[in-house]
């Protein structure tokens, strides 16, 4: 039997059951690993270097741009300034033994040198109150690198209050057998003046009765006195499923895509309606369908105009069709001779 080649986000093989991007079962393979596609890709882009897009619709801006340059930060959030910034850059591992240009693996004191510039770019640009969310991952192979450097460096930005510190739990891992199985991935959350936040539930119905308190003379136990019958998610997330190629949200050719149920989360607890939310990473454009979906004006961009384009793709997408993905559809139709695993028996 031909042996597994692929391997997860820190250099880990996966079993061929668990692969993501099977040609057998998805239309596009990993955009950023194969220079091929991303060259023939980049002629259905309809932005290039340095280009905005504005939403005629709804007010979203999607641009290509570098979050790391100050002038690109300031004229796409023009005079915005977002309460809530989700931000998921490349987490400094070389993804799925790939060194590519969106996913790189860099000298550590040069990813810190990146995160300083695009952290600054993002404080210049947030509102007076406003949440601030990054996802960031810990090497095992690599002295946990970036993770805790980069809580670290935070403590040199002291309008950034440490808030929360969440682990989403995946489902599918690694290292069953020799190692615990690493299921997690990290979210940090920083705080700028005094947000609001409205509490979340997830579908989780409580299972644990029996904490009794005294209220008003009669003895009540806690479902009696709770708020909602379902667990709130807490700081370990365990109710979101991973995008795979069988779900709905899932976008072909990106191969780091967030869950949209984690974004969703977020935009529901820190922001209200019609606030703006800044994501300097878009890729598959999770945030903007989130807030899309939510009725928040969403700023996004991406140093490539391969994902900016699948970010205006989806945003497309999902007004004609009520879809958040392609499943394993192709998001670049007009690409000659793709398999299309939505056409073919
Ligand atoms: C981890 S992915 C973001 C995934 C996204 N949250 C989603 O759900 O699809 C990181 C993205 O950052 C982009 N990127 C890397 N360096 C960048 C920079 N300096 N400015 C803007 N985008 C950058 C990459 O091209 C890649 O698409």
């Amino acid at each position: 039997m031909r042996k597994s080649t692929q391997t997860d986000l820190f250099g880990h093989p996966i079993p061929s059951n668990l692969q993501q991007n099977n040609r057998s079962r998805a239309a596009l393979d990993r955009i950023d690993a194969d220079p091929t596609i991303h060259q023939k890709l980049l002629n259905y882009c309809r932005l290039t270097v340095g280009q905005v897009w504005q939403d005629s619709v709804k007010g979203h801006r999607v641009g290509v741009l570098d979050a790391t340059n100050t002038e690109d930060v300031l004229r796409i959030t023009a005079d915005d300034r977002p309460s809530l910034l989700i931000n998921d850059p490349p987490y400094n591992v070389a993804v799925g033994n790939a060194n590519t240009n969106n996913l790189s693996k860099r000298e550590l004191s040069a990813y810190m040198d990146f995160s300083r510039r695009w952290v600054e770019n993002c404080i210049r640009v947030m509102g007076d109150n406003a949440h601030f969310y990054v996802w960031l991952g810990a090497d095992v192979r690599d002295n946990f690198q970036p993770l805790p450097d980069f809580m670290i460096m935070m403590r040199e930005y002291p309008q950034l209050a440490p808030r929360n510190f969440i682990t989403l739990r995946n489902q599918r891992g690694y290292g069953t057998q020799r190692n615990w199985m690493w299921v997690r991935q990290e979210l940090l959350h920083y705080i700028q003046g005094d947000p609001d936040f409205t509490v979340q539930y997830t579908d989780i119905p409580k299972i644990l009765r029996g904490y009794y308190k005294n209220v008003n003379g009669k003895l009540t136990e806690n479902l009696e006195r709770s708020k909602s019958n379902n667990i709130r998610p807490g700081n370990v997330w365990v109710d979101i499923q991973q995008v795979f190629y069988r779900l709905e949200e899932n976008v072909p050719g990106c191969y780091a895509q967030k869950p949209l149920k984690a974004i969703e989360r977020l935009v529901q607890s820190s922001s209200k309606t019609g606030d703006s939310v800044l994501d300097c990473f878009s890729h598959s454009g999770t945030t903007l369908i989130a807030g899309e979906r939510l009725g928040r004006r969403v700023i996004t961009f991406d140093i490539d105009p391969v994902f900016t384009e699948i970010t205006i793709r989806r945003l497309e997408h999902y007004r004609k069709t009520g879809k958040t993905g392609w499943q394993w559809h192709n998001p670049f139709p007009e690409m000659e001779g793709v398999y299309d695993a939505g056409t073919t028996a």
